[in-house]
């Protein structure tokens, strides 16, 4: 499974915690990973705010780097799991039109946006924290069919 998003150091980072976190509960396993779609952060670690939601939630992100989506990705995972719209346009671009490709792809909220929080507060990140906990458990159990 991986997250995406536009920088990889605010949603997608905590995405990739809370996915790993989620696969560890149910007893499963499942190669986790995030990236963004922008290159702006790369090896930068998650925002200090991204992190101290997690560890609020005694979740540790503190070593995840950023790094740019790449076309292996979609050879890699099976779920590339995008926070908005504008993700989701990015990364189908890149997926050229091959159906094998574009089927791996989807919102990790089917019927809402995951906001950006870059810009804001802290509450953001908490409000952020509470959507992603919901849709990744959600498609953790979905591993388990
Ligand atoms: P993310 O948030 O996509 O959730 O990692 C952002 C981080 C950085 C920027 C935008 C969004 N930025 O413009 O630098």
């Amino acid at each position: 499974m991986l997250a995406v998003c536009l920088g990889n150091i605010c949603r997608s980072p905590m995405a990739e915690g809370l996915l790993r976190h989620h696969i560890q509960q149910h007893g499963l396993r499942a190669k986790v990973d995030s990236a963004g779609t922008s290159n702006h952060h790369q090896g930068e670690p998650p925002d200090r705010r991204a992190q101290q939601e997690m560890k609020r939630h005694g979740i540790d992100i503190s070593s995840q780097r950023s790094r740019p989506f790449v076309h292996a990705d979609f050879e890699t995972f099976d779920l590339i799991l995008v926070m908005d719209q504008s993700n989701l346009r990015d990364v189908l671009a890149m997926a050229q039109g091959k159906d094998e490709w574009v089927d791996k792809v989807h919102l990790i909220l089917d019927d809402e946006e995951i906001p950006d929080p870059y810009y804001g507060g802290a509450s953001g990140f908490a409000e952020v924290f509470e959507m992603l906990d919901r849709a990744s458990e959600d498609w953790v159990r979905s591993l388990k069919g």
